[in-house]
């Protein structure tokens, strides 16, 4: 072949590259966008991808032998409780380690399955967390029952784990409104039997800590005071999710959010708001926060911004002018290092090497509690000794444990 006919034969396939390149963009931004964002406005698939409760990992659980997934014999006890509308929601009742291990040393013989009796005792000698999950998976999830262990051993606590309506075994179906229920439903069944409500820590995990927090407020406009409340790995808002949602890393909704109309229709979408931001300022309760940094899930930046918030009225307020002149600039300036001198005051912060960061600082209505740590990823930050030990300190339990 001469070199001109070449160059004949190659030139159609790069056109055809190039356009079918260019076809191909408009197909996706034209038609296969709108379908994507369709979809994800879809309420069902929305519900899906929030709550994830067809994931009821591990399978096939055995919900009866909770020893099977490495608790003690007849230290937990399998139950169900009735909402009020009527949902079955599982749930196991873990004892505290003390109270277990009174049990098991006064026992003549081999410990019998635990019954409902020894658990209204150890509800009044023990404060209980009421544990809160995240989304997917059931009770038995390995990263859950490693927090019951840590809890039970570390705190002397019990541990209340239920799963919410359309979880694991519970019959019904997810919402916003009907997981906070069945979080009221719990907190119920324990003052029911004998809790006091400073008796009962709230611990949510994740999207769990959307439900915390819907139901720290609730109490709190009752005047009702829980003795903690432990927000592990929180999101401020799901509106905030989703202005940094990523699906294999893409940052799919960019494009959308440089339209007013854009943000809008992103607004109009969200079904559940879960608004951590809005409701944290309620509380009343000695709150503890804790995120790791190397979460991929959920950036610590979320529980930055919650705690940043609940700073801001404690700070002097800043009054930047329309127009910046020198002169303003330089006022601007001087009321910014002020803020953060103020900050210092108020926030003590402890740097601890190979662990982290703590802040404590006294909000309006309740102390606070942050910590940041290096380790732990999204699921184990609230099993990591460190911030348990802080839970101990803040809630006054286990070593720390005064009523
Ligand atoms: C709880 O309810 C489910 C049905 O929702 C049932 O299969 C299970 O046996 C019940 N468990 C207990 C301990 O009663
Ligand atoms: C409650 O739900 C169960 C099934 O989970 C059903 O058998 C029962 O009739 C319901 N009761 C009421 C009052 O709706």
């Amino acid at each position: 072949m001469s070199k001109q006919l070449k160059q004949h034969a190659k030139r159609p396939t790069a056109r055809r590259g190039w356009i079918s390149r260019v076809f191909g963009s408009i197909l996706f931004v034209g038609l296969l966008y709108p379908i994507f964002i369709a979809l994800i406005a879809s309420p069902s698939v929305q519900k899906h991808a929030t709550f994830k409760h067809m994931w009821k990992f591990p399978y096939f659980v055995q919900y009866d032998a909770p020893e099977k997934y490495g608790l003690a014999p007849g230290k937990t006890l399998n139950i169900n409780i009735t909402t009020p509308d009527n949902c079955t929601l599982g749930a196991w009742f873990v004892l505290a380690d003390p109270f277990y291990q009174t049990l098991r040393s006064t026992s003549p013989a081999q410990l019998s399955p635990l019954t409902e009796p020894t658990v209204l005792a150890a509800i009044t000698a023990h404060p209980t967390i009421l544990f809160l999950h995240g989304a997917g998976g059931t009770r038995a999830a390995s990263f859950r029952v490693a927090d019951y262990r840590a809890y039970a051993s570390r705190l002397h606590t019990n541990v209340l784990a239920l799963e919410y309506r359309g979880f694991g075994e519970s019959t019904g179906a997810p919402s916003q409104a009907g997981l906070v229920r069945d979080a009221y439903t719990a907190w119920a069944w324990l003052l029911a039997r004998g809790a006091r409500a400073e008796d009962v820590v709230l611990v949510g995990e994740s999207l769990g800590t959307g439900v915390t927090a819907q139901l720290a407020r609730r109490l709190a406009s009752e005047g009702v005071r829980p003795r903690g409340v432990a927000l592990l790995a929180p999101f401020a808002s799901v509106a905030r999710l989703v202005e940094a949602y990523r699906l294999f890393r893409l940052p799919l909704l960019r494009p959308l959010q440089s339209f007013p109309w854009g943000i809008k229709l992103l607004k109009r979408m969200v079904h559940t708001e879960f608004d951590t931001l809005a409701a944290i300022q309620e509380f009343n309760a000695p709150t503890l926060v804790a995120h790791a940094q190397n979460d991929r899930e959920i950036p610590h930046a979320h529980s930055q911004t919650l705690i940043d918030a609940l700073v801001e009225p404690l700070l002097p307020a800043l009054e930047p002018g329309m127009t910046l002149t020198t002169e303003e600039a330089l006022a601007l300036q001087k009321q910014q290092e002020a803020r953060s001198a103020k900050r210092g005051e108020i926030v003590k912060t402890t740097h601890v090497p190979k662990f982290g960061m703590v802040e404590e600082f006294k909000g309006l209505r309740a102390s606070f509690v942050y910590v940041e740590t290096f380790w732990g990823e999204h699921r184990d930050v609230g099993n990591q000794e460190g911030v348990v030990d802080e839970m101990a300190k803040l809630f006054r339990l286990g070593v720390y444990r005064s009523d």
